[in-house]
């Protein structure tokens, strides 16, 4: 049996180190940009914490296909820049809710300085117990979050009980592939205390068991690395990969993680996949 309370604490702290802010800033300042009056794009290199930026971002955008209309929940919202993109891209109100504090506070400032704060807001709490009425939303997405949650049958419940009836959505998140667990540590988890991830066949009878029908599952694996090729030969002419939201988050920690995340998708210990789900009804 978990400890939930105990896990959450090292969840949070593993997301937690020193002034995120003073950093993000110092981090736009070098890249040429202001970083009193940031733009979605001097943010993406950031703000997307999950493998393959603002690529995957996008993927989840597409498949999720919103109305201007729609409020969408973003699970586990980190720092907040999928949950921007998609409020910038479709004009429809996000809702992003997050246990770690830090991560809301800097995720509602950047929201503040693009001008979003009317449509975009965080909320502290648990996916698996989250601060919203039943019903509450038209579409929800996660991303890169579920591997921190042991307990998957209580977030898919989570999920249905928050969608209202026909909402669609899309799990953007490391299943458990063949072979031995990854090496530690991960950008998501220091150690195999706060990792658990579930094979794409678990995922898929979890969700439909709660209460959904799974309308796509996409293997991203080509795609991840395609993207570590391409920031490879960057950083090989000299300049900055796109995607440096781990260093700004885990400091000198951070390539060891990302070296170990990216050969276990090489070596096929984890698959990065994408599901699109329909809730019932
Ligand atoms: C790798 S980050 C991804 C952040 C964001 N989804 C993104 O892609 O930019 C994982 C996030 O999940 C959050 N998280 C982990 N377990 C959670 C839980 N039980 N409830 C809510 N958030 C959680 C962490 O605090 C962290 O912000």
């Amino acid at each position: 049996m978990y400890d939930v309370l105990a896990m959450s604490k090292d969840v949070t702290s593993h997301y937690t180190s020193g002034d995120l802010f003073d950093r993000l800033a110092a981090a736009l300042r070098d890249d040429g940009a202001d970083p009193d009056r940031p733009t979605i794009a001097a943010l993406a290199p950031y703000d997307q914490f999950h493998g393959r930026g603002l690529e995957a971002t996008e993927d989840v955008a597409n498949l999720l296909s919103l109305l201007a209309s729609d409020h969408v929940l973003d699970v586990g919202s980190g720092i907040g820049g999928p949950a921007r993109y998609v409020a910038d891209r479709f004009g429809c109100r996000v809702t992003g809710v997050d246990l770690t504090p830090v991560f809301c506070e800097v995720a509602r400032s950047l929201t503040t300085l693009l001008g979003l704060d009317d449509r975009v807001s965080f909320e502290v709490g648990d996916a698996l117990a989250m601060p919203f009425a039943d019903g509450t939303f038209d579409a929800a997405y996660t991303m890169n979050v579920s591997m921190n949650i042991a307990d998957k049958d209580g977030l898919y419940a989570e999920f249905a009980r928050v969608l209202k009836p026909g909402a669609r959505l899309v799990l953007s998140e490391f299943a458990r592939g063949d072979g031995p667990e990854p090496d530690y540590p991960l950008p998501w988890a220091q150690t195999a205390e706060t990792n658990f991830l579930t094979s794409v066949e678990a995922t898929r009878s979890g969700l439909e068991a709660a209460g959904f029908l799974i309308v796509q599952v996409r293997d991203t694996a080509a795609e991840s690395k395609d993207f570590g090729a391409r920031s490879k030969a960057l950083v090989e002419r000299g300049e900055k990969p796109p995607h440096r939201s781990v260093p700004l988050i885990h400091g000198e920690g951070a390539a060891v993680m990302m070296a170990n995340s990216s050969r276990a998708v090489a070596e096929g210990r984890t698959v990065p996949v994408e599901i699109l789900a329909r809730k019932r009804g």
